[in-house]
This record gives structure tokens, sequence and C-alpha cells, in this order.
């Protein structure tokens, strides 16, 4: 195993990086495959129309999600043949080589359809079993914004970097009156209750609530500085894969709550000991449980 091992601190697990691994080298391939996907969902046409509903009916995917997922997938093939890929829209295809791809093609598909400018293409590498929370961490990760031609990206050890600049967590407000926090809501509507649930709580006692639409932007706008905190349940491997990284390389705390790993019952992000004041709020409020149907 390579000595480039460690993830301590940053609330992801100690997943072992394959022998050869280079997260520099796997980066360059994340920003490369992360634009030319950009400059496609950047045709985006005047009008989109949905194609199909996965969750819910709200819950859509149009032609372009699946244009720039076959683009990615075809592009990393190309590069790595021997590596697992994990996308939205096709699942998982497994590699031998210790490292998968995990890829959205466009996160934040209902702001792509109704053309708000706050959608992503988010590209990682990741290895150990992207099928488990806590199983699993990013190793290199590319958040690209294709309308706004801005690109967060980070590799692991290396630090993250928006545009090439570096980036480091502003210090920010050590309790939640004060803070900015950014959240969002699931596609059913069991989940979605218990959410507005959680959110009427803690609403009169923040600063208050962002809710941007597009998970791996979330994470991107805290590790910028431009939120304190964030916080969602339902989340994915594929939300969140690349955000995690540049969060984490620029100082972020990401945790779950109720002793779980971060994952689809809980993400909570911000700086240290923010993110613990948030998850204690998060667990006394019960948001790790949706509605009954
Ligand atoms: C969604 C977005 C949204 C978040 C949802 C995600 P998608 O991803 O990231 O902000 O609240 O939980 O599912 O469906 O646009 O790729």
């Amino acid at each position: 195993m390579n000595a480039v091992t460690g993830a301590s601190g940053t609330g992801l697990p100690d997943v072992a990086l394959p022998e050869g691994a280079d997260p520099a080298e796997l980066l360059a391939i994340a920003e490369k495959v992360a634009r030319e996907a950009g400059a496609l969902v950047r045709g985006r046409p005047v009008r989109v129309e949905v194609a199909a509903t996965k969750s819910s009916p709200t819950d859509v995917v149009t032609e372009m999600d699946r244009a720039s997922e076959a683009l990615i997938r075809g592009r990393l093939a190309d590069e790595r043949p021997d590596d697992g890929l994990h996308g939205e829209e096709e699942g998982l295809l497994a590699g031998t080589s210790g490292i998968t791809w995990v890829i959205d093609p466009i996160d934040g598909t209902v702001n792509y359809l109704y053309g708000i400018p706050a959608y992503s293409i988010s590209v990682a590498a990741v290895v150990g079993d992207t099928r488990r929370a806590g199983a699993w961490r990013p190793v290199a990760g590319v958040v690209h914004n294709p309308v706004l031609d801005r690109t967060w990206a980070a590799a692991a050890g290396s630090g993250a970097r928006l545009d090439g600049e570096a980036l480091i967590v502003p210090d920010g407000p050590a309790d939640l009156s004060a803070a900015l926090v950014a959240t969002g809501f699931g596609y059913r509507a069991a989940r979605r209750a218990s959410q507005a649930r959680v959110l009427a709580g803690l609403l009169p006692r923040i600063r208050d609530i962002r809710r941007v639409g597009c998970a791996s932007l979330d994470l991107c706008l805290l590790a910028s500085g431009h939120v304190d905190a964030y916080y969602e349940r339902g989340l994915q491997p594929w939300d969140v894969a690349a955000g995690f990284l540049v969060a984490t390389e620029a100082g972020v705390a990401v945790r779950g709550i109720d002793g779980l790993p971060p994952g689809e019952h809980m993400v909570v992000a911000a700086r240290p000991p923010l993110a613990d004041v948030l998850a204690g709020e998060l667990e006394a409020a019960g948001a790790g449980c949706d509605e009954p149907d």
C-alpha cells in the first residue's frame, strides 16, 4: 500500500490508496473530463425537456444528464480502463484497479431544467466501496460550474483550489446564531416533511438558510467561505464525493449524526467545532428520521 493513506481528522475514513495510484494524476484526469462535460452542458437549449423521473415526479432526468454521463464514462474508460465507474444515471460498473470514479453528470438538475446557473459536473476518484457509507473516501475531485466557469479541485493531502487559487476555509462564527447555513431537501414527501420540521426549529436560531439546489456546490461554497455550514439528509456518493474532498482539504470537518458516518443518513459540514454543534442540534431534532409515509 502507498504511504498516502490517511484521512485522519477530516471525518472521512482511512481507506488505503492502491499501489501506484497518484492523486495528482487522477485530479488532472478529473479536471480534463469535467471541463469537457462542462462544454457539452453549457450548450443548454433555451427549453429543456424532462426525459424521465426517478424517486418521485419531481426527481427528474434530462437528456443532457444522460449525454454528460455517457461522455464522462467514455473518456474515463479510455484513460483508465481498469477503474470502476459509479454514476448517478447509469449506476456502478466495478473495476479492478481499486479506484472508482464517482460521477454526477449534472448536480443540480432542477436548476439546469429551469436555467438557474447553480449546477455542476462533479467527478471524483474514490478508494473503497462506494455502496457503503463510511467505506470509501475521495482522493481526487473536481466540481465544475460550466455557466460561471468556476472550478473547485482537490487532491488528497495537497489542498483544495478554486480556479487555481489555494483555498483555506476562513474563520467564521463559533456558534450557530451567527451562522449562514446551507441545506437541501430530498424528492420524497415523507423525507421533506421531516426536513421541513427540522428546518422550522433551526431557522429562528441561525443567521439564515440558503437552498442552492446543488449539493456539490454547497460543499464548495462552504470551502470558499460563502456559507458557514451545510447539512442535508439523503445525499448519495455522486452528490458529495468531489465536494467532500474540496471541503476537507480546505479545512472543513465532514461528519454524520447518530453515530453514523457522513452519508445518506446525514451529512454535516462546517469548520470545527461548528460542525459538532450543528450535528448535536440535528440529533436532538431527530433529523435522521423521515416522517411515516
Ligand atoms: C440533488 C441536488 C440537491 C440536493 C438533492 C440532490 P441532483 O442532486 O444536489 O441540491 O438537495 O438531495 O439529489 O438530483 O440534482 O443530481
